[in-house]
């Protein structure tokens, strides 16, 4: 077997056999096929596609090709987002399904995004730890319900690599690649149920409608190959998720939704990746679930749960550093927002430091954005659009008003949750 023959009969469209796409990932994790030679193979899968079975056969490759985890427990639930701007939806959920007896034992990432990842945003909250032996990872899930940690052992080599190589090669977008590098990391780290957070819009990695069903019934086929519970719930990401884009906002704004008082999208969110939780993990019927979601939302079970959480990690979740330094962007003219860019007030709050470029790069936690409106409001000239969280790097007024868009006439509020793929 050689790699060029692979290349070329995926260049012809004939199908791979697991045999060869075993042999590539094998020979590319130990350093026989080269970068330039990997990036070649990468580049047809992404033009061409995967058969299903080429998919699944890839999956369980990758998931073998490291260590997969068993935490001991037969009932845990994941829950996965493929990324947004302002999604702290993970920071509400843990704690509100924990607090209803759901275990979630979950590790996540730190994330090139334009925004933190769930671990840096935990880190806001002063003295956080998001690194613990899986002794007492395991103990404190058993104790609590709930262990939130950055990444453990050694799970799926073959992601790391081929995902890093797909960062700079132009080839993260192919759904294929997409489906097997999630499901890996989702099968290794040791869940029952798996709900993910399909994001769809422009501040998504997947932008269209059509793909986003491709990719999540090729996810929930390959769940239900390793005979788990999964359910992929495809949401809207055309504008930010609630209000604050940034670390410590973010954290904040998760904490107010625990209390009841959080924006309305993320709520409904939480309410609708909840029920799917829930009822995976505790084997009752949606409609019993969603009840019970809502009850530990609005009774303060869940926002216990949530300081149960912070002091078993550490954190003291009186002390949520933000920065001092604060811009307010006004409303340029009367009329109803039609949109606001989420990728482009991502990018801005990269820009003030709240994201990373590289893996490498300081983020700062205290600064970011915090929107007074969502799509489909009216505002009045010189009204508050915004307030920036600034420190040393800032942005300007008309770069933060080109992510806005008005319209005279009234604008339908977008619909947040789009399908659930079962
Ligand atoms: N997130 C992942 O974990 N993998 C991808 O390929 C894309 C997003």
């Amino acid at each position: 077997m050689d790699i060029l023959d692979i290349i070329d009969k995926k260049e012809k469209g004939e199908k791979l056999t697991k045999e060869e796409l075993q042999y590539t990932i094998d020979n590319y994790l130990n350093g026989t096929i080269k970068d330039y030679q990997m990036s070649a193979f990468l580049t047809e899968i992404d033009l061409l596609g995967l058969s299903d079975e080429e998919t699944i056969n890839l999956t369980d490759i990758m998931l073998k090709s490291g260590e997969t985890l068993d935490l001991g427990f037969d009932n845990i639930v994941d829950k996965h987002s493929t990324g947004g701007v302002g999604d702290k939806t993970t920071i509400v959920l843990a704690p509100l399904v924990a607090s209803l007896g759901v275990k979630v034992a979950k590790m996540s990432g730190r994330g090139l995004g334009h925004t933190g990842g769930t671990i840096d945003k935990l880190e806001s909250i002063e003295g956080f730890k998001t690194s613990m032996t899986l002794e007492k990872f395991k103990k404190q899930v058993s104790d609590i319900n709930i262990a939130l940690v950055g990444q453990m052992g050694n799970l799926v080599p073959a992601d790391k690599k081929t995902y890093a190589l797909r960062d700079v090669t132009g080839t993260v977008d192919s759904i294929p690649l997409i489906a097997s590098s999630i499901m890996s990391k989702k099968l290794a780290s040791g869940a029952s149920s798996i709900v993910i957070d399909l994001k769809v819009g422009s501040g998504a990695l997947v932008s269209s409608l059509d793909e986003a069903k491709e990719l999540a019934s090729i996810m929930v086929k390959i769940g239900k190959c390793y005979n788990k519970k999964i359910a992929c719930v495809l949401t809207n990401m055309d504008e930010p998720l609630g209000y604050a884009v940034g670390n410590s906002l973010e954290v904040i704004e998760a904490i107010n939704t625990l209390k009841g008082k959080g924006p309305k999208d993320l709520t409904n969110l939480v309410i609708n990746l909840g029920t799917q939780m829930v009822s995976m993990g505790l084997n009752i019927s949606e409609k019993e679930a969603e009840e019970k979601v809502k009850e530990n939302l609005y009774n303060g079970k869940g926002y216990e749960k949530m300081l149960e959480w912070t002091i078993a990690q550490g954190g003291n979740i009186n002390s949520i550093p933000v920065s001092k330094n604060t811009k307010i962007i006004k409303a340029p003219k009367d009329g109803y927002i039609s949109s606001i860019n989420a990728l482009e007030i991502g990018k801005l709050s990269r820009k003030l430091g709240a994201g990373r470029l590289t893996k490498d790069d300081e983020i700062d936690l205290t600064v970011g954005i915090v929107l007074n409106h969502k799509v489909g409001d009216y505002v009045k000239k010189g009204e508050t659009l915004l307030t920036v969280f600034y420190n040393e790097k800032e942005i300007t007024d008309e770069e933060i008003l080109s992510s806005f868009k008005f319209n005279d006439s009234v604008i339908e509020k977008p619909k947040l949750i789009i399908d659930i793929i079962k």
